[in-house]
């Protein structure tokens, strides 16, 4: 039962049959000390997909993303990014140069200043720093900021202090500093963790519509946020890809229910 997963003819994957693959991993290997975070861990996403990534504590999915944005060098194995661009040997600030942004769990946002001069800030980022502070922002950059404040519902919060928002309004600044920098490929860890039912419903769509612009991976524990979002899952344990396909094939994997799902 458990093989047929990977062979059913009707596997949900439509975005990697039409698209090419932004990111491939292949055989990535990272130990800590003698202990293996991931193992030969191979895994494709295609450009424009919404990817989620699912698995118990410890899984190594977190490690994952460590690895995509440089924070971590694999032991051995390949990373391609957007077809012919070796990530392995990049530091972290050409990887976010190069279009792959990163929402880490808990939000990073300059509390002192507002919604607005974060996402100023985050626009310029890819220029020095010193240009970034001194430069007056042109009209395609106000424009873009004004949909993002628009998309993230901050638009009448952006002259407040960021440190005044709430937890859900701060992840959603966090979301909106990433979006300002247009990357190709957004890496979101458990975005939905402390958001308001209504706030958790507004991000599964907002994600949905960013995906095609721009292709996401998403890790998540909420179900209900994983079968909202994700056209297409990956299952990780103990640092391998345990199963791969729509939620509804992954679900109905007996390993999958054996160490994750609960019976
Ligand atoms: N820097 C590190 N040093 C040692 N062990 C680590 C480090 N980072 C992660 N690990 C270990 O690797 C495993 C995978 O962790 P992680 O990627 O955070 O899992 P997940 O995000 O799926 O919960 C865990 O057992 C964790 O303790
Ligand atoms: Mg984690």
């Amino acid at each position: 039962m458990t093989d047929s997963l990977f062979t059913q003819p009707q596997l949900q994957d439509r975005y990697r049959k039409t698209t090419d693959p932004v990111l491939q991993l292949e055989k990535i290997n990272v130990t800590f000390d003698s202990f293996c975070a991931l193992t030969d861990l191979s895994l494709s996403i295609g450009v424009g997909e919404l990817r989620c990534v699912i698995g118990p504590n410890g899984a190594g999915k977190t490690t994952l993303m460590d690895i995509i944005t440089g924070k971590t060098r694999p032991d051995s194995g390949k990373l391609t990014y957007d077809q012919n661009i070796d990530l392995t040997g990049m530091s972290p600030v050409e990887i976010s140069r190069a279009g792959i942004g990163r929402k880490f769990q808990k939000p990073t946002v300059f509390e002192a200043l507002s919604v607005m001069e974060n996402l100023e800030i985050a626009q310029k980022m890819d220029k020095s720093v010193w240009t970034s502070l001194r430069a007056k922002l042109n009209g395609e950059q106000r424009d873009r900021i004004d949909e993002v404040l628009q998309q993230l519902r901050l638009t009448e919060y952006r002259h407040h202090p960021s440190g005044l928002l709430s937890h859900g309004q701060k992840q959603f600044l966090e979301i909106g500093i990433l979006l300002v920098q247009e990357p190709h490929l957004l890496l979101l860890d458990e975005p939905a963790a402390g958001l308001t039912d209504a706030e958790t419903e507004y991000i599964a769509e907002l994600f949905r519509a960013l995906a095609g612009k721009h292709s996401l991976m998403v890790v998540e524990h909420d179900m209900g946020f994983v079968e909202s979002i994700a056209d297409y899952v990956t299952v990780l344990h103990q640092g391998q890809v345990l199963a791969e396909g729509s939620l509804r094939q992954v679900q109905a994997n007996e390993q999958v229910i054996n160490v994750y799902l609960g019976r």
